[in-house]
């Protein structure tokens, strides 16, 4: 895992769009893994800018995002369809053919989870992952005591996650209990995982994700076993970690970081 800690939330954000932004330039054809949530919105403008700015070109990408909510058609404005329409889709040139997220409104939610599994199967797996991290160590919507090896279901959102994310609904108390959500197993099959994380309120989990035991109780701690997680922060979030010298002395030495310095 490669720790990569930012002076400040935009520093974190300009370095993460620029590693996506170098994913795609290698390979315009890539399948990108997105998240959704208040931290990936700056990431989203920053490359619809490059997009603009620079041609970032989308044309020839696919993707799967981590999560929906159960029970919201992709019209509903607290939808994780229409956030990725808001935020990225509309303002780029991807194909909205070539962009997946699971249905909602699916009938039979254990059709749906093996269907958007074979999906990505058939379109040869996730290259580059983006998640963020939730208040309770959770990636996706993989909440405490999630599978290590899950894949790709749907599940009961805990406490925790219903009081971050329903601040951010229309009315809060129609935020779903219920998510489909990628598994743990399933981002550990991604090509590269890139987590992105900002501000204090992410100290705790960030440390304990990163530097504690590997446990289904904070499912972003499962990223320690993937063999190519990049982690960026920014220094609030990076606040509580123990190794943080050594993440900065890796990056400042690692030729792999040469042109993102
Ligand atoms: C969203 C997702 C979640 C969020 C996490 C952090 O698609 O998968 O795991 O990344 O809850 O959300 P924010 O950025 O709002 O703190």
């Amino acid at each position: 895992m490669d720790v990569i800690i930012r002076k400040d939330v935009k520093s974190a954000v300009d370095l993460a769009a620029r590693i996506m932004a170098d994913a795609l330039r290698k390979r315009p054809d890539m399948t990108l893994g997105l998240a959704t949530g208040r931290t990936m919105e700056a990431l989203y403008a920053e490359l619809v800018k490059m997009h603009r700015e620079e041609g970032l070109d989308f044309s020839l990408a696919k993707s799967f995002n981590l999560d929906e909510y159960v029970g919201l058609a992709p019209d509903n404005v607290n939808s994780y369809r229409y956030y990725m329409n808001h935020h990225l889709f509309d303002h780029v040139n991807i194909d909205k053919r070539n962009t997946h997220l699971p249905n909602g409104l699916a009938k039979c939610e254990a059709g749906e989870c093996e269907r958007y599994e074979q999906e990505m199967r058939l379109a040869g797996g996730i290259d580059l992952q983006l998640v963020g991290i939730g208040r309770t160590g959770h990636i996706g919507f993989n909440e405490p005591l999630s599978p290590l090896t899950s894949r790709t279901r749907s599940v009961a959102l805990t406490q925790g996650t219903i009081e971050q994310n329903s601040p951010l609904f229309t009315y809060p108390d129609v935020m779903p209990r219920r998510a489909f959500t990628m598994g743990v197993g399933t981002v550990l099959d991604a090509r590269s995982v890139l987590l992105l994380a900002t501000g204090a309120e992410k100290a705790d989990i960030i440390a304990k994700a990163i530097e504690g035991p590997v446990t289904s109780m904070i499912s972003a701690s499962a990223l320690q076993m993937h063999q190519n997680c990049t982690v960026i922060l920014d220094e609030e979030a990076a606040a509580k970690l123990q190794l943080r010298d050594f993440c900065d002395w890796t990056f400042a030495n690692d030729p792999k970081w040469d042109a993102f310095r």
